[in-house]
């Protein structure tokens, strides 16, 4: 039993499978050519819908990209895996309808994006769905094909799609807990 199955081993059934889901988890840049069904997406955009935001400004705007763009779109990528994603969601941030902190003037439109794109990211993986966020394309190309408008920032391309690899539970390589985290 590896760490991460030890410290779920004890826990009721429904939290374990959450931590599974969730752990389970990686970038897909690699994906089989079946189609996420409509009902299935539904789900996903409902997700990005009911993400918390600050003040419930909810300062996004999405782009769900299925056919019709994508050979067009297909050539902002640096990697050849994301032509094959079935669907990619082109994610914006709407800095005027955000809240903005006070005390230092920062804009909160990117964190509550991050935050409704990760919630949708892990719906994605307990269905099953892998996922990889993009940030390196060719940004002012895709800002053309997709016709985003001048006052919303394109944060990030989502590759959506199941993956030649089924997602699992698997180790990760991170920095250990006491090098990023401090109790006080
Ligand atoms: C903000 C952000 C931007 C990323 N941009 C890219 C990207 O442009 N291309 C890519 O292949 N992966 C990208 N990734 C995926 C990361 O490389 C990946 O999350 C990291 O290596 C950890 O691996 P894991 O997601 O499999 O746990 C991005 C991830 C984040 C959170």
């Amino acid at each position: 039993m590896n760490e991460i199955t030890k410290k779920l081993h004890n826990l009721p059934d429904n939290i374990k499978n959450f931590y599974i889901n969730l752990y389970s988890r990686r970038s897909v840049r690699e994906f089989s050519t079946k189609p996420i069904n409509n009902e299935t997406l539904d789900r996903l955009m409902m997700t990005l819908q009911r993400a918390q935001s600050a003040t419930n400004a909810q300062p996004w705007y999405f782009y769900i990209i299925k056919d019709k763009l994508r050979p067009s779109l297909n050539t902002v990528f640096r990697k050849e895996g994301f032509k094959k994603a079935p669907v990619i969601i082109a994610a914006c941030a709407k800095p005027e309808d955000s809240w903005i902190r006070k005390d230092d003037d920062t804009n909160f439109s990117w964190v509550d994006l991050s935050i409704a794109i990760t919630e949708m990211i892990s719906a994605a993986t307990s269905e099953g769905i892998g996922s990889c966020w993009i940030a390196s394309f060719e940004m002012d190309k895709a800002k053309e094909i997709i016709g985003i408008p001048d006052n919303l920032q394109l944060v990030t391309l989502v590759a959506l799609g199941y993956p030649q690899q089924p997602l699992k539970l698997e180790e990760k390589k991170r920095k250990p807990v006491s090098e990023i985290i401090t109790i006080l």
